[in-house]
């Protein structure tokens, strides 16, 4: 068992501090977040973009997901490690429960799977085989090709109604976490404050239980030139990777990160 637990993040949550999470998907990155204080690594399947170099997450297989899981758990010092799910690799229960058990069995402490309350089923079985669940809602990079881009989601009434919904429906099927992409601040917020489950934002404001950002992210790294409008580059004015780290674990600590900037509106 890892030093952070879902029981820490929701103690955190109650205490009103915030959490702290940064993508890693090898060992000595897992090392270094650990050390600045970082509780969650996920091995996100953003792995496809920044460390193979493909368009998008798609290509990306469960053998890669376990692989890299390996290589964080190695390095990893009492962080929670959270693994995604990859493309495809949760389209029946059957495959859901198989492909979750590779990823354990590799390393990680949850798994991730991105969709809304028709995936409560699944959350609720893998809850009962001991498999803590988190929900990636929001802006879904696995279903691009479905919503046309990657775009803010959650706007207007008929989606923020959606959203909500959904996030109470997996709630209450046992997710243990909550994952907010791309959606308005104020409606993230109220989410955060709707459900007794941490809530992870990434693009979606200061309203959040806590914060996440891909690596390369943070460190200033594009391969693409482009980095979207809620990332902010800790390297700057830093010397090092560790102490860029530390920084990021500061600002989102003291609320400083995200800024209004960082955030969409309604
Ligand atoms: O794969 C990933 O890095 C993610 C984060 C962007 C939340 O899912
Ligand atoms: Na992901």
């Amino acid at each position: 068992m890892p030093d952070v637990t879902v029981t820490t993040l929701q103690e955190l949550k109650q205490k009103g501090e915030k959490i702290t999470m940064l993508t890693a998907y090898d060992a000595t990155f897992a090392r270094a977040a650990c050390q600045a204080g970082v509780e969650v690594l996920l091995v996100g399947d953003s792995l496809g973009m920044v460390v193979q170099g493909q368009d998008s997450t798609l290509p990306v297989t469960i053998q890669e997901m376990a692989y890299h899981t390996g290589c964080v758990k190695r390095g990893n010092q009492g962080a929670l490690i959270v693994t995604d799910l990859s493309f495809m690799s949760y389209a029946t229960l059957e495959q859901t429960l198989v492909n979750s058990a590779l990823v354990m069995q590799a390393g990680a402490h949850m798994v991730k799977l991105e969709g809304g309350a028709s995936l409560a089923p699944a959350v609720q079985r893998l809850a009962e085989n001991g498999v803590p669940v988190c929900m990636h809602m929001g802006l879904t990079p696995q279903s691009v090709n479905v919503l046309g881009g990657y775009k803010v989601q959650g706007r207007g009434d008929a989606q923020a109604r959606q959203l909500r919904a959904d996030a109470i429906a997996l709630e209450q099927a046992g997710a243990a976490l909550l994952l907010l992409e791309c959606v308005p601040s104020e409606l993230a917020a109220e989410i955060s404050q709707a459900v007794r489950i941490p809530v992870i934002g990434i693009g979606a404001g200061a309203g959040t239980d806590g914060q996440v950002l891909v690596v390369h992210d943070m460190l200033g790294l594009s391969l693409t030139g482009r980095t979207p409008k809620f990332v902010k580059n800790f390297m700057a004015g830093q010397t090092s990777i560790q102490a860029a780290f530390e920084a990021y674990v500061t600002a989102v600590k003291d609320g400083s990160f995200p800024a209004a900037e960082h955030g969409f509106s309604a």
